[in-house]
């Protein structure tokens, strides 16, 4: 199939766009390269260099089958600070990308939506069916595209499948034999911050509060490795139905704290990476675990790695990005 791949330069684009290179299909990476980076463009695909208001039309007129999105805006913190950058970003372009495939006839799209569409939840695992509350624009901005989906099934027949992500790490080895990882310029997120002390060898990490109602105090999350994530997005290219907008967690289903994380992350280099308890950080909820047993039902799919893989696949990456110039 001739497929585009929306945000294909950045880190969960880039694995998927890598997995469907490998499973035969055409794949064309639509990116601005505002987070993106051009190497992460697996080989084999084809790379078009745009915005997605100025891109989508032109790449979708030259005959697509499916889309997946990735292009959007993804800081929390940045959401609550910018809210219409997020709302244009992640909801306006979202619609002109729909209008573009209602135009050429292109009916079937894979979207990455998020665990934030749910906010703090009453119980967890947290399942489908669970009250989406977003606590952020970025969490509301992509909850509106779910809905729009939903619309845009019902109305004009499109298939679309929504996936929520919770929390994703690791790095990808292509059958190729390179790597693909996360590197964001502005880095929020637990693993790569505490893999950068242990690359520097100097500072420490700071934990985000430990007076939480948990086991040790500290948040617990749900990780999963990104390169069983991509896998899920094959299996949804595969559920497009005309007229239905599936939608599905992704997660492995188990918790683990801050301080396992940072455990696992010492365990794994075998470095003492200093730490340090700060305070909390605004908005972060004390919990959150997916209940993934509709997409497992549905579609067979389950998370095969666990944190100590994603630990040493993250720092497989981190190293290989000090080493290659
Ligand atoms: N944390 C630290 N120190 C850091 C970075 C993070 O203690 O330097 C803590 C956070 O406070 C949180 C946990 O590590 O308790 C996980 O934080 P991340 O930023 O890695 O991930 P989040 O759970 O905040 O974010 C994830 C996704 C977001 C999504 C959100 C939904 O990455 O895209 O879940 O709640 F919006």
């Amino acid at each position: 199939m001739r497929l585009l791949v929306t945000g294909g330069a950045g880190y969960i684009g880039s694995v998927v766009a890598s997995q469907l290179v490998a499973a035969g299909h055409d794949v064309v990476i639509l990116d601005d390269l505002s987070t993106g980076h051009a190497d992460a463009v697996p080989s084999g695909a084809d790379f078009v260099r745009a915005d997605l208001r100025a891109g989508a039309q032109q790449v979708l007129a030259t005959g697509v089958d499916a889309v997946f999105h990735f292009a959007a805006k993804s800081l929390v913190a940045e959401s609550v600070a910018l809210p219409s950058l997020y709302w244009e970003h992640n909801l306006g372009c979202t619609l002109a990308l729909l209008d573009a495939m209602r135009q050429e006839g292109v009916g079937r799209i894979v979207f990455s939506s998020t665990a934030a569409t749910y906010g703090e939840p009453e119980s967890v695992p947290i399942a489908e069916t669970a009250p989406p509350r977003p606590t952020s624009p970025y969490g509301a901005s992509k909850l509106a595209v779910d809905t729009a989906l939903t619309e845009y099934a019902r109305l004009h027949g499109i298939g679309a499948v929504s996936l929520r992500y919770f929390n994703v790490a690791g790095s990808h080895l292509e059958s190729a034999g390179g790597r693909l990882g996360e590197r964001h310029t502005t880095e929020t997120h637990l693993i790569p911050n505490i893999l950068a002390v242990a690359l520097r060898g100097s500072g420490e990490i700071s934990i985000f509060g430990n007076d939480y109602p948990t086991a040790d105090g500290t948040c617990v999350r749900d990780y999963l490795h990104v390169s069983d994530l991509a896998a899920a997005h094959l299996l949804a290219l595969a559920a497009c139905e005309p007229g239905q907008h599936l939608v599905y967690n992704l997660g492995s289903g188990t918790g683990f704290s801050n301080s396992e994380v940072l455990a696992a992350c010492r365990e794994v280099t075998g470095l003492d990476i200093p730490s340090q308890m700060g305070p909390r950080r605004p908005g972060d909820p004390a919990v959150l675990i997916a209940s993934s047993e509709r997409i497992s039902a549905d579609l067979g799919w389950r998370a095969e790695r666990g944190l100590r893989d994603m630990v040493a696949d993250a720092w497989a990456f981190a190293q290989l990005m000090v080493t290659t110039p």
